[in-house]
């Protein structure tokens, strides 16, 4: 397993992020300022994108892992990955989602606790409601995670 940077065609994971964001205009409003890294398993497993947002503020954009390999891990390797790679260089990484209480779940168990609340997020800037586990997503939850 390995963990790479992609600097370029990053759309060619176009398929993965789609996964955590399903609207392309808005992943095009992160990806090209954002780090992209790739996780290998040979095959690609995962993907993830994050934005330095300022202020010593790392912000995880985008986050998928492939459908067949989620629950084994990965996901939470990828966090872990960025709290190594990034600690002493930001303070805080955040993260943005809506309220469902299995991606919540899962940014708990990484180490992430919840923040604030960007009121009215995916009714705002999405052009189409977005459901996910049968709830249509109206705020953003963002939670935070200390990197020291
Ligand atoms: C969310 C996602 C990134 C998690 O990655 P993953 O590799 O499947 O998760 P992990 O195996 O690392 O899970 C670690 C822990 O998180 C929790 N967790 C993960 N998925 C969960 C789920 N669906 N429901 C409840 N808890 C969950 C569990 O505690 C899990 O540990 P366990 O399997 O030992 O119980 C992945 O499921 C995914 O890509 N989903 C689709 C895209 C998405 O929703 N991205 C996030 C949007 S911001």
């Amino acid at each position: 397993m390995e963990i790479v940077p992609v600097t370029e065609k990053k759309k060619r994971y176009l398929s993965l992020l789609l996964l955590a964001d399903e609207q392309e205009s808005m992943i095009d409003r992160y990806l090209e300022r954002g780090t992209m890294f790739l996780l290998t398993d040979p095959e690609a497993v995962a993907v993830c994108v994050v934005t330095d947002e300022g202020g010593g503020v790392l912000e995880l954009k985008n986050l998928a892992v492939t459908p067949e390999r989620q629950r084994q891990g990965y996901g939470r390797r990828m966090v872990d990955f960025l709290r190594e790679r990034y600690s002493g260089e930001f303070h805080t990484l955040l993260v943005g989602t809506g309220d469902v209480p299995s991606t919540l779940n899962f940014y708990r168990s990484c180490g992430f606790r919840p923040a604030f609340v960007r009121e009215n997020f995916f009714t705002r800037w999405y052009d189409h409601p977005i459901w996910e586990d049968g709830k249509q997503l109206v705020d953003m939850v963002v939670l935070s995670m200390e990197l020291c």
